[in-house]
């Protein structure tokens, strides 16, 4: 398969690029690093970058920010870094991107535990997830040629433990095979409209 991964040299993004390079052709896209460049806030990006790799089996995006802060101090225009990042930038991808797949080709987006167990500071964060889930299973009805989306939902990821231990007491961290398996679980299943939760009661 053809498969780009954006965010392909992020904390998550790199374990998920040398899984699928070992039986795959991959594209490694990144903001500020990686074969190729994107920015996913950015819809004339997104379409530059799409029309340099070409015709694709799957896009995988582990990409987008959203500000996390107290609810008190999050204004208007810091939940706005969500939304024109990790959720219209995984939404425009598809957008965008369908005509770029081929048939039974797939999208797996990335948003994480804070849709279903968030914590203090993630009003924005945790928002933008749940918008997520929500386009997946919805957008999933309309998609042609029987073209697959899923997102994954890890919990914190054992290689992020050190950023952001103090922010989840008592969470498990999720071991990065087991991440990667929701990725893989994604490109190379047959499942579409799921949200592959990766937490640690699964
Ligand atoms: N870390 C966790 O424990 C965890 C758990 C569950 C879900 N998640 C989610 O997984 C995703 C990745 O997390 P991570 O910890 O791997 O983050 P990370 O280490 O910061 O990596 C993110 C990657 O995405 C790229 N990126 C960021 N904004 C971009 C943009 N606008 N356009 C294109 N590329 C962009 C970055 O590129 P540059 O460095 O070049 O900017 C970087 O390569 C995030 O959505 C995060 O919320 C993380």
């Amino acid at each position: 398969m053809k498969i780009l991964v954006i965010g392909g040299n992020g904390t998550i993004g790199k374990r998920v690029s040398a899984h699928f390079a070992i039986n795959h052709e991959v594209f490694v896209a990144g903001r500020s690093s990686g074969e190729y460049r994107v920015d996913i806030a950015e819809s004339d990006s997104i379409e530059s970058l799409y029309k340099l790799v070409g015709t694709l089996d799957a896009v995988v995006c582990v990409a987008g920010e959203a500000k996390w802060a107290p609810f008190e101090g999050l204004s208007e225009a810091d939940y706005h870094v969500g939304i024109n990042s990790k959720l219209m930038g995984q939404v425009n991808l598809v957008r965008l991107g369908v005509s770029h797949l081929n048939d039974e080709g797939s999208f797996t987006l990335t948003t994480g535990i804070l849709a279903d167990d968030p914590v203090p500071m993630t009003a924005s964060a945790a928002m933008v997830n749940g918008g997520i889930h929500s386009f997946v299973r919805a957008v999933a009805l309309e998609l042609p040629r029987g073209i697959r989306i899923n997102a994954v939902s890890s919990g914190l990821v054992e290689d992020a433990v050190e950023k952001y231990t103090t922010y989840f007491p008592g969470h498990n961290a999720i071991p990065m095979s087991k991440v990667v398996n929701g990725y893989v679980k994604s490109v190379e299943g047959k499942a579409t409209a799921q949200i592959i939760r990766m937490y640690d009661n699964t």
